[in-house]
């Protein structure tokens, strides 16, 4: 871990700005979140004191003698559930009236950035991280919300939370250059446009001219226009509500326009070169 500012980087700007984000990890196997945690963005972001991460073992809030944390599902079926005694233990001594506690669940609302953003906003994080087959379902009513990354089943909350907690961090103010998160995908509403670096020339395949013209503007104009292009390739749901201003209108009805265009270039040549092919096998 290192407190040190990246090449760059003025020492001003990675001064805490705000409180620092608490966040408590509740896991059955702590091994998995610390290396993570440890290295990189959330590293430096630590050691920064923008946030101050814990991990805490389940365990610690055990049944018995044995730590017992899970059971048979009533009911019979495959494999254990999360008993909800331990889950409220643990509460009950980290939470507080400022806490948001999160449940990691495959049928919860799926995280974004837009979920994102509204995390590194609050003061005190609570991630709940079950194992085997999920939680006993009076579980639900001890979080706030319940969060899933996405429509497939991991083995436990553990990388679920990761997830989560990497995209807070580097949302925080001073965690990272501040342009960086403003222009990444998705912090607009937008895919994030191509990004070059050298060589000028690579496979023939040349940087684009504008990125080096020099030309800051048109820079700017290439950026905005190609980051509607990939948004309208890739992802035209997410233009779908998006407000335009004049300008990104413009700009889209000009990408639009030209990808119709090709479209129907790629189409003619694809309807030539059958034919060609129809005429040689006819022969
Ligand atoms: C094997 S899964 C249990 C799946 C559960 N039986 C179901 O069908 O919904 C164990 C735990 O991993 C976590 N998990 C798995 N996939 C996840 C996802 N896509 N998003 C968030 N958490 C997930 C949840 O905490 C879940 O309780």
């Amino acid at each position: 871990m290192t407190a040190e500012p990246a090449a760059g980087e003025d020492e001003a700007a990675v001064k805490p700005r705000r409180q620092s984000l608490e966040i408590e990890i509740l896991t059955l196997f702590p091994a998995m979140l610390q290396a993570p945690l440890a290295e990189s963005i959330p590293g430096r972001v630590q050691a920064r004191g923008l946030a101050t991460i814990r991990v805490h073992d389940m365990r610690h809030w055990g049944l018995g003698r044995h730590k017992s944390v899970d059971d048979y599902t009533y009911g019979g079926g495959a494999g254990m559930v999360l008993r909800p005694e331990p889950v409220a233990a643990a509460l009950d001594e980290l939470r507080r009236p400022d806490s948001t506690v999160i449940l990691m669940d495959p049928g919860g609302e799926v995280f974004g950035q837009a979920r994102g953003h509204d995390l590194a906003a609050r003061p005190h994080l609570i991630l709940l991280c079950p194992r085997y087959e999920g939680v006993d379902e009076r579980i639900r009513a001890l979080a706030d919300v319940e969060l899933s990354i996405g429509d497939y089943v991991l083995s436990g909350g553990e990388i679920p939370a990761l997830v989560i907690v990497d995209t807070v961090l580097r949302l925080l103010p001073g965690a990272i250059d501040a342009e960086s998160t403003a222009e990444e995908s998705f912090t607009a509403g937008l895919l994030e446009y191509p990004q070059y670096t050298r060589p000028p020339v690579f496979r023939d395949m040349a940087v684009p001219a504008v990125l080096t013209s020099g030309h800051h503007e048109a820079v700017r104009k290439w950026r905005l226009k190609e980051s509607l292009r990939r948004t309208w390739r890739r992802r035209p749901d997410l233009l779908e509500d998006r407000p335009m201003s004049r300008e990104e209108a413009k700009l889209l009805a000009e990408v639009s326009h030209e990808e119709t265009v090709a479209a129907a270039d790629a189409a003619e040549v694809d309807a030539a070169q059958a034919a060609e092919q129809a005429e040689v096998e006819r022969r």
